[in-house]
């Protein structure tokens, strides 16, 4: 096992009512911002739960940020809120809203000239102001994570940045929340956690059996209660296994003393960046040609998902692999997910159009013996058409 430090401070208060509990967890006094989406918090009761429990602050809303959030929108917010001088903001909403009020947080307490550099240069964040979440779609993990991905309108650019300083103070799971999903985000949320794992485990064995099988229980885990989901949104029990699978995801837990991957992501956001397909569905389009690629080097942890997973355990070893690689593809066409860049209508010319963008930002090094150049992401998207 590989050395590591292990670091999450968001407190978690899951479960019914819970967001009644936020009053104590915001200092008394606080001037509180809340961010949310594009309304759909008005029409569960999710709203007026928060507006009930913050009686007694002083409270400001700040609506719209869409989903993959727009810099341009949130620096609208960053300028509201310095100048009613906000010292706690409060997001309500999917891992949109979260990521997009971490950006927030950070560009109201960034000293450096342009908070654009956070994402573009990686300038590093050293404080923000501090914010807690109620979570609505379980998906992401931002609720449980420092990390954020905004994307620029202007440029058509989607980039990621993460610090110290942008763990939610808390962040409230209530099941009930998720009721009014559409089934097209519980189908993204299932794609993104399960592909959050995959990320973190299909890398190199480094004896590790602990990880592994955290891994391995999340995976089966989305692979039993994904469907049910899908099947009764508002079933309780369903969706709490969900939300808290999709948190386990991506709170660190699983990603301690392994190598990480990650090339798939980092590849799909430009799919996103580009032409607006949901983040899960760039993922489930990315994610099997990358493990075929790099099958090879990914070999034993792939054999070890196929069978512990999927119950793949005969065959050569490239049929083992070959199978466990459709089991996945099949799981999520099975989620109404379509896997290939041709079912979103994306041609050769956006892959060449990928390549040429990353030869300009000068991206190299991917993946977790990072051994992915650009030719091979190039490859990679081809064999996704
Ligand atoms: O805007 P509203 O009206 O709230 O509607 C949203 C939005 O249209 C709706 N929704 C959310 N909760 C709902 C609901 N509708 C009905 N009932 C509810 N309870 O769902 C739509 C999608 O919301 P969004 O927040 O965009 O989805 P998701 O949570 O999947 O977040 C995706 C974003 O997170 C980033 C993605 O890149 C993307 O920008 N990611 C963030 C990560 C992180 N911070 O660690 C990691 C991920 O890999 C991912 O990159
Ligand atoms: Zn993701």
């Amino acid at each position: 096992m590989n050395n590591f430090t292990f670091y999450n401070p968001v407190k978690i208060l899951f479960g019914k009512g819970q967001i009644a509990a936020i009053k104590d967890e915001i200092p008394a006094g606080a001037r509180v911002m809340i961010t949310y989406g594009g309304g759909s918090i008005k029409k569960n009761g999710v709203y007026d739960q928060v507006i009930e429990a913050l009686k007694a602050h002083t409270v400001l809303e700040f609506e719209g940020i869409e989903p993959n959030p727009h810099y341009e929108t949130l620096m609208q917010a960053v300028d509201i809120a310095k100048r009613q001088k906000i010292d706690f903001v409060l997001a309500v909403g999917g891992g949109s809203v979260i990521d997009g009020t971490k950006f927030i947080v950070a560009a109201m307490a960034y000293e450096g000239e342009d908070p654009w550099d956070i994402l573009a240069k990686k300038a590093p964040v050293t404080c923000a102001v501090p914010f807690g979440a109620v979570l609505t779609l379980p998906a992401t993990g931002s609720e449980m994570n420092s990390g954020s991905v905004i994307t620029r309108v202007e440029t058509q650019e989607k980039l990621a940045f993460g610090s110290p300083f942008t763990f939610p103070k808390f962040s409230v799971l209530d099941p009930e929340t998720t009721f009014t999903l559409p089934l097209r985000q519980i189908s993204n949320g299932i794609v993104d956690a399960f592909t959050h794992v995959l990320e973190q485990y299909l890398t190199y064995p480094v004896n590790a059996p602990l990880q592994d099988r955290l891994a391995e229980s999340i995976l089966l885990t989305l692979k039993e209660e994904g469907p049910k989901a899908l099947q009764n949104p508002k079933d309780y029990d369903t969706m709490a296994n969900f939300m808290w699978c999709a948190t386990m995801a991506l709170n660190g837990v699983i990603r301690v003393g392994v190598p990480t991957d990650w090339a798939t992501h980092y590849i799909a956001h430009e799919l996103t960046a580009l032409h607006g397909i949901d983040h899960a569905r760039t993922l489930a389009v990315v994610l099997p040609s990358l493990l075929r690629y790099k099958h090879e080097t990914k070999r034993e942890k792939i054999l070890q998902y196929g069978e512990r997973v999927w119950g793949v355990d005969a065959g050569t070893v490239d049929e083992r692999i070959e199978a466990t690689i459709q089991a996945t593809i099949a799981f999520f066409e099975s989620l109404d997910i379509n896997t290939r860049l041709s079912d979103y209508e994306v041609g050769e010319d956006t892959v060449k159009l990928i390549v040429q963008r990353f030869q300009e930002r000068g991206v190299k090094n991917l993946g977790e013996r990072a051994d992915i150049q650009i030719d091979d992401v190039e490859q990679i998207l081809m064999a996704s058409l």
